[in-house]
C-alpha cells in the first residue's frame, strides 16, 4: 500500500491558454492504493458527493486501466471539483504516480503525464495536459502536443475560490474561435514575458505576462464579481490577476509581503458582491509526492 499527495494546479495563467500551468503548494488530493484483482474506488473529502465511484466514470479508473494496474483506491479530496484548481487532474496525477510505483511499471514522470491526462478526459471531455503536468512534475510547466517543458519556480500566489460552480465544458463553449493578428502578437509577448518571469521567480514579470485579451474576458462573464475582485487584488499589491484554469477560482500573483493583504482584499470584494469565497494563500510548489507506510 502507498499514498501519493498531488497538488492543486492553476492552468492557462492568462496568456498560456491550454499550455501553461503551475503546481500550488496547497491544497492537494491524497490517493491511497493497494493491489487488488479489480479496481474499486472510494472518494471522501471536498465535493466527494459529486464524484462517481464507478471506475468507468472516475478519472482514476481510466488511469488504472491505462497502466493495467487494478487496485483498491481511496481518494481524499482536498480540492473541490469544478473549482478551476485542477481537482480531477490532481486525482488522476496522484493515481498515475501511485500505480506506476505500486506495480513497478517503470514510467518516468513525464511519461505519466499523457496517462493521467487520459483519466482527466473522462470528466472534462477533452484531454489537456496543462493541469496534470504541473501536478505530476511541479513548478511551472509548458505543455504542447510535442511534450512538456518544466521549470522550477517559487512565487507567492493567492487562489481565491468563490462558491460558484463553472464546469470546464461550459467554460470551453465561450472560448472565441477566432482572434486577430494584433491579439496574437500581444499574446506571444505576454507569454514570453511570463516564461522569463518564471525563470527569475519575478512576480512583476509573471504578473505582466498574465495579461490576456482573448480567452479571459469571455470567461470572466461566467464569474460574478470577477472585475471587482481583480481590481481589489491589484489595488492590494498583486502584480497580475487572471482566471485559474476554466474558473471560477481567481489567481493573483504578488510579492510575499503583500499576499495576506491581497487575499483579504479579494475575499472582501467577493463579499461585497454577495458571493461567499475562500482564499488559499499559496505559492508555486512541488509535484506529486510518494509516501510509503
Ligand atoms: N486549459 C483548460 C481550460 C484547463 O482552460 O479549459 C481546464 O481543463
Amino acid at each position: 500500500m502507498l499514498t501519493v499527495r498531488a497538488p492543486a494546479t492553476s492552468a492557462n495563467l492568462g496568456s498560456g491558454f491550454d499550455v501553461f500551468g503551475v503546481a500550488l503548494s496547497h491544497p492537494a488530493d491524497v490517493v491511497r492504493v493497494e493491489r487488488a484483482d479489480r479496481t474499486t474506488i472510494e472518494v471522501t473529502g471536498a465535493g466527494s458527493q459529486y464524484i462517481p465511484e464507478d471506475p468507468e466514470k472516475n478519472t482514476v479508473g481510466a488511469v488504472a486501466e491505462a497502466l493495467d494496474a487494478p487496485a483498491r483506491i481511496k481518494i481524499d479530496k482536498g480540492i473541490r471539483p469544478a473549482s478551476g484548481l485542477g481537482s480531477s487532474a490532481a486525482s488522476a496525477a496522484a493515481a498515475a504516480v501511485a500505480l506506476n510505483e505500486l506495480y513497478d511499471r517503470g514510467k518516468t514522470r513525464k511519461e505519466l503525464v499523457p496517462i493521467a491526462a487520459k483519466g482527466e478526459a473522462v470528466v472534462s471531455g477533452d484531454a489537456h495536459d496543462d493541469n496534470v503536468a504541473p501536478s505530476i512534475l511541479g513548478g511551472f510547466t509548458i505543455a504542447t502536443p510535442d511534450g512538456v517543458t518544466q521549470v522550477d519556480a517559487s512565487v507567492p500566489l493567492v487562489a481565491c475560490l468563490p462558491e460558484i460552480v463553472v464546469s470546464t465544458r461550459d467554460a470551453r463553449r465561450v472560448v472565441p474561435t477566432e482572434t486577430s493578428v494584433d491579439q496574437l502578437v500581444e499574446t506571444v509577448g505576454n507569454a514570453a514575458t511570463l516564461t522569463t518571469g518564471m525563470h527569475r521567480d519575478d512576480p512583476e514579470l509573471i504578473g505582466r505576462g498574465m495579461e490576456d485579451t482573448v480567452v479571459t474576458p469571455a470567461r470572466a462573464k461566467l464569474i460574478d464579481g470577477y472585475s471587482e475582485v481583480r481590481q481589489a487584488a491589484l489595488d492590494a499589491g498583486s502584480t497580475g490577476v487572471t482566471i485559474s484554469g476554466a474558473g471560477p477560482a481567481i489567481l493573483a500573483v504578488c510579492p510575499e509581503h503583500d499576499r495576506k493583504h491581497v487575499a483579504s482584499a479579494m475575499l472582501d470584494a467577493f463579499e461585497a458582491e454577495g458571493v461567499d469565497a475562500r482564499a488559499y494563500q499559496t505559492r508555486i510548489g512541488q509535484g506529486a509526492t510518494v509516501h510509503h507506510p
